[in-house]
């Protein structure tokens, strides 16, 4: 690093300093220019500004010598002639190159990183099978909220208040609702049920259309319960829809979904908003119904809800469709658990790994 001079100053007249500072402004200036890489440039900065031996505080030193009528003058120059070499140092690395050899180099000999790749959550995949059975049948997807009103939830479905059947579903309601009338109070939908009422006071008939979705209730959690699950609805409304259209349909869904050595069989059951109503069971997929631990030995496993729409049901609609009269029109709706039949297809005994996110589990359906 070359030694500078520092100029000699004859007097304190301002031509003498402006001369003075100028020579010292040319000499950092000119060994600013020839720094490339960022270790020169440290070594600029401690020659010059450095705190100890730096060049500026020697002219400092210099410059105390100066008169008392002269220091605010020196003064001033000096300050802004450190500012000025401060800030051409800090503006400089930017454009400089790393003083060791690049470390951002590839080295293209090591193997590679593999990306991990997603996989469908086996309730997703489920859901679109059962989906995809009914699209191939004529069937529209449907959504509707999580977050769902008495009204829709149970009211419009014929649960009237207090009724006991709301007992059944253990609902989680969201807090701080009790000044809203009933009908408005918010809770987390139990079932898929209220989308059937959304979707048909949007559309008039016909409607042949399934929604799948997430349902909450108050469930202790076991191997077979949990407080989230979820169901695929379906709805089919239009002019003489019967309770055979309804086996049918569910007869051939199950075929597609679980093979076509499957049988289905119904049994009375109760559902406020059909009429009437069934629960469809399953010959036993793992023993073909000859009885085995996984259906209690007694050859058939339960499935689904379902049921002929109430006409009570329907009136509730008119109001907003006129079109859903139930002396000219009739429908069929059924309910059924996505988890339970994900677990059956996949042979998953907890329901709980459904919802834990280890990925241990879920890497298996990559
Ligand atoms: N919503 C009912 C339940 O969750 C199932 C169902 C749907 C029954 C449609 C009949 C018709 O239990």
């Amino acid at each position: 690093m070359p030694k500078i001079d520092i100029p000699s100053l004859k007097d304190y007249s301002s031509t003498s300093l402006d001369g003075f500072f100028q020579a010292i402004q040319d000499s950092f200036e000119k060994e600013e220019a020839k720094v490339h890489t960022l270790d020169e440039l440290e070594d600029l900065r401690i020659r010059w500004i450095g705190r100890k031996q730096g060049l500026m505080n020697q002219i400092g030193d210099v410059l105390k010598r100066a008169p008392a009528e002269a220091r605010k003058d020196v003064g001033t120059r000096f300050n802004r002639l450190k500012q000025q070499i401060e800030q051409s140092l800090e503006a400089e690395p930017a454009s400089l190159a790393p003083s060791a050899a690049p470390t951002d180099a590839i080295d293209i000999t090591l193997p590679g990183i593999r990306p991990t790749h997603g996989a469908e959550h086996p309730l997703i995949r489920t859901m679109q099978e059962i989906i995809r059975v009914f699209e191939h049948m004529g069937y529209s997807v449907g959504v509707g909220p999580e977050v769902e009103t008495d009204y829709y939830n149970f009211e419009a479905l014929n649960f009237p208040p207090n009724h006991p059947a709301r007992d059944t579903q253990d609902t989680l309601v969201v807090a701080n609702q009790q000044h809203k009338p009933l009908r408005d109070r918010l809770l987390l939908r139990t079932h898929t049920s209220p989308v059937q009422i959304r979707t048909m006071e949007r559309t008039p008939p016909p409607v042949r259309i399934v929604i799948p979705g997430k349902v909450h209730r108050n469930d202790a959690a076991d191997a077979t319960h949990s407080p989230i699950f979820h169901q695929v609805e379906g709805l089919c409304v239009d002019e003489n829809i019967t309770f055979s259209d309804l086996k049918g349909t569910l007869d051939q869904a199950m075929k597609e979904l679980f093979g076509s050595n499957v049988r289905t069989r119904f049994f009375p059951s109760f559902f406020p908003f059909t009429e009437p109503s069934a629960d469809v069971q399953i010959s036993c997929i793992f023993c073909g119904g000859k009885g085995c631990r996984k259906c209690k030995h007694s050859g058939w496993i339960e499935l689904l809800g379902c049921g002929m729409v109430n006409p009570a049901v329907f009136e509730f609609v008119r109001g907003k469709q006129p079109a859903y009269d139930p002396k000219k029109i009739s429908g069929f709706a059924f309910g059924m658990g996505v988890d339970r039949i994900a677990m059956m297809k996949y042979g998953i005994s907890d329901i709980g790994l459904l919802y834990s996110g280890d990925m241990r589990f879920l890497e298996q359906f990559a």
